[in-house]
């Protein structure tokens, strides 16, 4: 939500490195930008509305070899998304620059207060009321009157901000939203709200905490503690993050790349982790030690939007294989409506960015209530990891389309993982079982790539029915979360309207929207419930649905039920929804492509919330 880049530094233009920045960044939020940098004794602000491509030479405008720059790609809460409103925020004198990700809460407050001094305000959003507060202390080292600002400040933020009287430095501060520092030897200082903004430059980074604020110059970064105005040791990590994973490698978009990118992300998440021949999981890093895990006697898993759905997965398998009793919940509701948990709660989060604010409340919640909490994250050193007693990363690599998909494999595999480890603890499952559960596991990398040798085929079916306005989703068991998360993939990148189902339950309902106009899409992977699903399908089709069936190769039966057949893999069933998710990720992708859409970055999404 809202992506902020800034460069120090005399090796690069600074517009350069943060324009390129900020394209990096636009999955956070597209509906506008804006640039700043020092040029001579004033500031040279740029801004625009729309998308990075249709505004960059706008951006670009006078700028040149400058060294320090910051910028801002804007996903809108507070004011529409004109250019008024697009940061960076000046001051009336000009002389200090802002850029802001999160809301400022008594921006109301604040305004009224600085109107009444006579500061002019010129958008409807809470930031520029940054720039007025700073230009309105009174302190001569600006540090000081940074952190008295900042101290005022109420709600969330990551901020960077520019002072003419500082013309190499970068001053920033972080309290409930990402702001990562970035170190190259020789070439200047970054600062970003995510690593991907400055993995062409550096993976050599220090993910600040809440409540710090500071500034990079050219060679350093200075860390305070806006609590207690004391200096702060600076920690430093290396990303294992390839700079060419964050580039489109040739594909169309970002979300062809990461669908085929799939089969690598599973081997990636089962790396060293499986050995086959004695059954066993391995997490020799996990923080939560066996004995801990021995006492819990309930999960709640916490997420939102894909991570989600991948959660209501991790419920179905968990409960299966370890026997212990699993809720999934929406971390927005689980936030507010004061859940029953203890210290014998095992709370799971679930999410790519580790940095989506409901997820992070929930689990602070959890932390709060005594629960053990744990999280299956992608981003390495992300806000949750640090919030939690252990984290299973799963090694996705930098997820840039907007609508997820290698994550969300990841994610299910990350709780497939998990499971047979917790498994062996619990004593639910024979050593037999767990050996063939993951010869099987390591079998799904192939069958994803054989899968994704047959995408033209999903293309034809997306030929076929880009043009209806609804659509019915339809799943059963494991592959009930399955149905959902297709809907919302298709909802997402097509604006067509898509509704997830558990099969069983179309009669209560879902039945009446029946009709020629409302296709199904069913999941009738062979299954101890495909009988099942085969009678609603029958359901449908008597009210003269067209039915699309995600099918197990080479089930004829199946094939002659439905009208168009999107094939997947054999696999066990408590592995299916990591294959049967394929073709519909394809499905949805071929249909926005189709009707020339923007895959990459839908209308209204981010793909960070860092805001409630
Ligand atoms: C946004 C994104 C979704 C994502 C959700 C949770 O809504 O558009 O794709 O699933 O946030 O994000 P997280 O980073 O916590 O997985």
């Amino acid at each position: 939500m809202c992506g902020i880049i800034g460069y120090t530094g005399s090796v690069f233009a600074a517009s350069k490195v943060v324009l390129d920045g900020l394209e990096r960044l636009e999955y956070r939020g597209y509906d506008s930008a804006g640039l700043a940098t020092i040029k001579g004794s004033g500031l040279l602000v740029n801004r625009g509305s729309g998308k990075l491509r249709l505004i960059r030479s706008v951006l670009e405008k006078g700028m040149g070899s400058e060294s320090v720059a910051i910028g801002h790609t804007r996903w809108a809460t507070h004011g529409k998304p004109t250019e008024e409103n697009a940061h960076p925020h000046v001051d009336n004198a000009r002389r200090i620059v802002v850029v802001h990700n999160g809301i400022i809460e008594n921006y109301l407050d604040l305004k009224g207060e600085l109107s009444a001094k006579g500061h002019r305000f010129d958008s409807q959003t809470d930031t520029e009321i940054i720039a007025h507060l700073l230009a309105d202390m009174e302190n001569p080292d600006f540090l000081v009157s940074f952190r008295q600002a900042v101290l005022r400040l109420e709600g969330a933020y990551a901020l960077a901000v520019l002072h003419v009287n500082y013309p190499d430095r970068i001053f920033f501060a972080r309290k409930n939203c990402p702001l990562i520092v970035g170190h190259s030897e020789n070439e200047g200082m970054f600062l970003g709200s995510d690593p991907a903004a400055m993995l062409s430059y550096t993976r050599t980074v220090t993910y600040l905490n809440d409540l710090e604020y500071g500034y990079i110059d050219p060679t350093s970064v200075h860390l305070f503690s806006l609590n207690s105005g004391e200096p702060l040791p600076i920690q430093k990590e290396v990303l294992d993050w390839n700079p060419v994973a964050a580039e489109k490698g040739g594909y169309r978009h970002f979300m062809l790349k990461e669908i085929h990118e799939q089969p690598d992300v599973v081997r990636n998440t089962l790396g060293g982790r499986l050995d086959e021949a004695r059954g066993k999981v391995l997490l020799p890093d996990f923080q939560i030690s066996p004995e801990q895990f021995s006492k819990i006697d309930r999960i709640v898993i916490t997420a939102c939007g894909t991570a989600y759905y991948s959660g209501l997965v991790g419920k179905y398998v968990l409960e299966r294989l370890c026997r212990i009793p699993v809720d999934a919940e929406l971390a927005s509701e689980f936030r507010y409506r004061d859940p029953v948990i203890n210290e014998k709660t095992l709370v799971i989060a679930v999410s790519q960015s580790g940095e989506t604010a409901d997820t992070l409340a929930a689990i602070e919640l959890a932390r709060a209530r005594g629960a053990t909490t744990m999280a299956i994250v992608n981003v390495k050193g992300s806000s949750l990891t640090r919030r939690v007693d252990g984290t299973l990363y799963i090694h996705a690599g930098p997820e840039i389309g907007v609508a997820s998909t290698k994550a969300y494999l990841a994610m299910v595999v990350g709780f497939e993982l998990f499971a047979l480890y917790l498994s062996e603890i619990r004593n639910t499952l024979s050593s037999d079982s767990r050996r063939e559960f993951i010869h099987e596991l390591k079998l799904i990398p192939g069958k994803i790539e054989e899968q994704l040798k047959h995408k033209e085929d999903v293309l034809q079916v997306a030929q076929k029915y880009q043009n209806y306005r609804n659509f019915l989703y339809l799943g059963r068991d494991y592959n009930y979360p399955t149905a959902l998360e297709g809907a919302l993939k298709l909802k997402e990148l097509s604006y067509i309207h898509a509704e997830g189902y558990a099969s069983g339950e179309m009669k209560h309902g879902p039945i009446a929207l029946l009709d020629r106009d409302c296709p199904v899409v069913a999941i009738l992977s062979e299954s101890s419930v495909y009988e099942k699903v085969l009678s609603n399908i029958q359901e449908a089709r008597a009210r003269d649905c067209l039915v699309i069936g995600v099918l197990t190769e080479g089930s004829t039966h199946s094939a002659s039920v439905v009208d168009d057949s999107l094939i997947t893999q054999r696999t066990i069933e408590v592995l299916s929804p990591l294959l049967n998710v394929i073709p519909l990720q394809l499905f949805a992708y071929f249909v926005s492509d189709l009707k020339g859409l923007d895959v990459d970055q839908p209308r209204n999404l981010a793909k960070s919330v860092t805001v409630e």
